[in-house]
């Protein structure tokens, strides 16, 4: 049975909060990653409303990143190593803020309402990244560290399919 979505309110840092404790709460019970994966970005765009959340996964192939389970508009498909926001953070290894998708050289326009974006890796138990979670803003700024921390950690939860690190 699936569990209800509770939409959290109050600030983001309340709203991370319940948020995170549902995606622990979904995901623990969950072996297949693509699952917990589409039920994520449907958590996180429920509670958020952004424009385009989510993930691209490390293609068999090795050289690219191929669409994966997402909420919003129709996106490209595949992303060559390198190559935009989601091929930067994982040849980078690192989470991506962009406040404006306009100023980063090389970003890939699926929509033309996208005005910042961040871009977090997944990685497996051998941290190695095996996919990214990306998620854009129809609004310039809309990232800060509270956004990457919170996101590090549900990516966390979407790779191994753990509980609460929280408790
Ligand atoms: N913004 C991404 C491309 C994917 S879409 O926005 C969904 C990038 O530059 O990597």
């Amino acid at each position: 049975m699936a569990e209800t979505l509770t939409v959290a309110e109050g600030g983001k840092e309340e709203k991370y909060s319940t948020l995170y404790r549902q995606i622990c709460a979904l995901n623990g019970g969950e072996d297949d990653i693509i699952a917990r994966m589409a039920n994520t970005s449907a958590a996180i765009s429920s509670t958020f409303g952004f424009l385009w959340c989510g993930f691209y996964r490390v293609a068999e192939s090795g050289g690219e990143l191929v669409l994966g389970p997402f909420q919003g508009p129709i996106a490209c498909t595949r992303i060559p190593y390198g190559k935009g926001v989601c091929g930067s953070a994982w040849a980078e290894g690192k989470t991506l803020v962009v406040p404006d998708v306009n100023l980063f050289p090389g970003h890939i326009r699926c929509s033309s309402m996208a005005r910042s974006e961040i871009v977090v890796p997944v990685l497996n138990g051998d941290g190695e990244i095996t996919a990214v979670l990306d998620i854009d803003s129809a609004e310039s700024c809309t990232f800060d560290g509270t956004d990457a921390s919170w996101l590090e950690m549900i990516c966390r939860s979407v790779a191994t399919g753990s509980r609460n690190e929280k408790g």
